[in-house]
């Protein structure tokens, strides 16, 4: 399923990933599916409690053979520099048999916390644009600045291209797509989406691959949190159903981050096969 000449049941084995977003929705399928892939994760999101469940869930279900944890956690605002700081640090206590440099950075990050807005710029509540651009963008570009560092240098110090390094960042079919019903969301993914080009142009000749994931609608916390009408909504989704689930999302960047170093699936539109706008 990975790769046609050489078929690996653990393709993310003796891989670390750093998960925003980790408590719900395309965050915690992904940390789900990668674990079951081999990988290691370092768990974020402000909800404690459900990080430690599934954290838990995760050693208990994937034991390693090293005796270290599974996954370990960091509860906190992604867009604070201090919890990007001790994520970072995090991948110390999954890898203590590792040299210092693989002590310094996981080698997949995905930059997926963020939220959504219903509204325009017309109509939107202007008393949640500061926090939403917060995180969608500031959060992001300061993991992408952080990641980028840390996996450029962990590149260089090792045998590239035998190990691939990842950084996939989430954005959104509505930030490459004009959407007018929800156009202060959308100007942070069309953002993102150009931080991740401009980040993918400088780290991918350092050995960096990094992704951008653009999903339309996948059912998730997203809307509830968004603001969205129920009623208008759920019509919406009835008419182009089944919609995406997050692991739909999560089964496709595993896919990406499984193949060998020296190939990069760069850009992905993700939407329902129904669903025609935008
Ligand atoms: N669902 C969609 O239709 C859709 C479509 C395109 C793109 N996306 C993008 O995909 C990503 C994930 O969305 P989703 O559908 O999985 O949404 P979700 O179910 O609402 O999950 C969002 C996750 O982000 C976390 N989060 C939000 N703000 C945070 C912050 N400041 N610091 C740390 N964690 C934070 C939430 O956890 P806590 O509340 O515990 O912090 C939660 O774990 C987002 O970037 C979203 O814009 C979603």
């Amino acid at each position: 399923m990975y790769s046609s000449d050489q078929p690996r049941e653990s393709p993310l084995e003796s891989r670390i990933a750093l998960i925003t977003g980790a408590s719900a929705g395309i965050g915690q399928q992904c940390a789900l599916h990668f674990a079951q892939l081999g990988a290691k994760l370092i768990l974020n999101a402000r909800r404690e409690p459900n990080l430690a469940q599934l954290a838990k869930q995760l050693d208990d279900q994937y034991p390693t053979t090293d005796g270290s944890p599974r996954a370990v956690f960091v509860a906190g605002d992604a867009a604070d520099q201090s919890t990007i700081d001790e994520m970072m640090v995090s991948t110390a206590l999954l890898n203590p048999q590792a040299g210092p440099q693989e002590q310094n950075s996981p080698d997949i990050v995905l930059v997926n916390a963020g939220r959504g807005l219903n509204g325009s710029v017309m109509t939107s509540d202007t008393t949640q644009w500061e926090e939403m651009v917060r995180t969608n963008l500031i959060g992001a570009a300061r993991l992408i600045r952080s990641a980028g560092h840390a996996l450029s240098a962990l590149q260089e110090s090792r045998n590239w291209p035998d190990k691939p390094a990842d950084l996939v960042v989430l954005g959104s079919t509505v930030g490459r797509h004009i959407s007018p019903f929800s156009s202060m969301y959308g100007s942070t993914k069309f953002a993102v989406n150009s931080l991740a080009e401009a980040a993918r142009r400088e780290l991918g000749p350092k050995g960096v691959r990094v992704s951008l994931i653009e999903p339309g609608i996948v059912k998730s916390e997203f809307q509830q949190v968004a603001g969205y009408d129920q009623g208008k909504f759920g019509d919406l989704m009835d008419s182009i159903s089944p919609v995406l689930s997050p692991m739909d999302i999560a089964r496709t960047i595993g896919f990406i981050i499984s193949q060998p170093a020296g190939m990069h699936i760069s850009d992905v539109v993700i939407r329902s096969t129904r669903q025609e706008y935008p």
